[in-house]
């Protein structure tokens, strides 16, 4: 079974307005709910994609209550821990020409609750894939991925990390299976340049000198690259088409990866079903669905080049 965990979920609450006026009342011309944070994302473009998957992460008041039953809804199986005190954040999205963004905070872990969401994973083997994505919240510590990285080790399950910085760097000495950064993250990993295929394979082989078996780095507009663990390298351009919003793209490569991954055990297709996923999530308002990414998918999987 492949678990996502989304430690700190969200509901975005998307308002498009004319223009916005501090102390003012304003109106919105459009509002939208859609359900945040990275993890889910990826759960979502998992089921999209008909690859059975579980969201894990914690939930709190009604709005975890909508979460949780949202995803239940689409498909999306979920064990959420649940927090007595306290509600999943709201994110609000101010769309008004230029974006404003207000982020929750989120609830506060207690210990125990903490205890209890790592026991769970305790349960994990061999044939799961655990996904880590996004940033840890301030209550949790911050060496919380390490410790759940050393579990998914010890557990012999597969573990996928996307996430930034020190985070991402604290679970390569649990020798993760896959880790997705994007260029950006690359460069500021390293606080090197990444912006030749040359320089972002020579930062990939210090990520996998420090453990990451396979590293797949997404580029945007530019398309990925993907090194695994054995050396090979394979080179994908990106989809055509007009960006909505791209926000997600990331999260949707992950579950088009993962999905291909584990239909095919290929990794040429992996890549190809990868990038149709962020590509067809960034040409859409949400997380794309299921035709839109086999269609993107049929134009780019001849593009997949083996270049080293
Ligand atoms: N503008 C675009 N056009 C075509 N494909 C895109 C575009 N943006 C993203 N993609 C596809 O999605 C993949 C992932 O996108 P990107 O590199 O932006 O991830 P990211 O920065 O981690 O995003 P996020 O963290 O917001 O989910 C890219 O490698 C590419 O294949
Ligand atoms: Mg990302």
């Amino acid at each position: 079974m492949i678990y996502t965990v989304t430690l700190n979920p969200a509901v975005d609450y998307v308002v498009a307005l004319d223009t916005l006026k501090l102390g003012a009342i304003n109106r919105s011309s459009s509002e939208a709910v859609v359900f945040g944070g990275k993890g889910i994302n990826v759960s979502l473009m998992l089921r999209a994609l008909e690859t059975p998957n579980i969201a894990l992460g914690f939930i709190a008041g009604f709005t975890g209550d909508a979460i949780r039953d949202g995803l239940e809804a689409q498909g999306v199986h979920t064990d959420f821990v649940a927090l007595d005190k306290g509600f999943t954040r709201i994110n609000v999205k101010l769309h008004a020409g230029e974006e404003t963004e207000i982020n929750g905070n989120g609830p506060e872990i207690p210990a125990e609750k903490l205890e209890y969401f790592v026991d769970k994973l305790r349960a994990l083997s061999d044939a799961d894939t655990l996904v880590l994505s996004g940033s840890v919240p301030s209550s949790l510590p911050a060496d919380i991925y390490a410790r759940i990285a050393r579990i998914a080790a010890e557990k012999g399950a597969r573990l996928v990390v996307d996430a930034a910085g020190t985070l991402l760097l604290s679970t390569l000495p649990y020798k993760p299976y896959l880790i997705k950064p994007n260029r950006q993250e690359l460069s500021e990993l390293f606080g090197e340049p990444a912006d030749t295929d040359e320089a972002v394979l020579a930062l990939v082989k210090r990520l996998q000198a420090q453990g990451a078996h396979h590293v797949l780095v997404s580029m945007a507009g530019d398309g990925a690259l993907l090194c695994t663990q054995d050396g090979a390298v394979y080179r994908i351009s990106a989809a055509e088409g007009t960006v909505v919003n791209s926000v997600g793209a990331g999260d949707s490569m992950v579950g088009g990866f993962l999905a291909a991954l584990e239909k095919t055990g290929d990794f040429a297709a992996a890549l190809a079903l990868g990038a149709a996923a962020g590509g067809a999530t960034a040409f859409s308002v949400g997380i794309a669905g299921f035709q839109h990414v086999m269609a993107i998918y049929e134009n780019l999987k001849t593009e997949v080049k083996r270049i080293g």
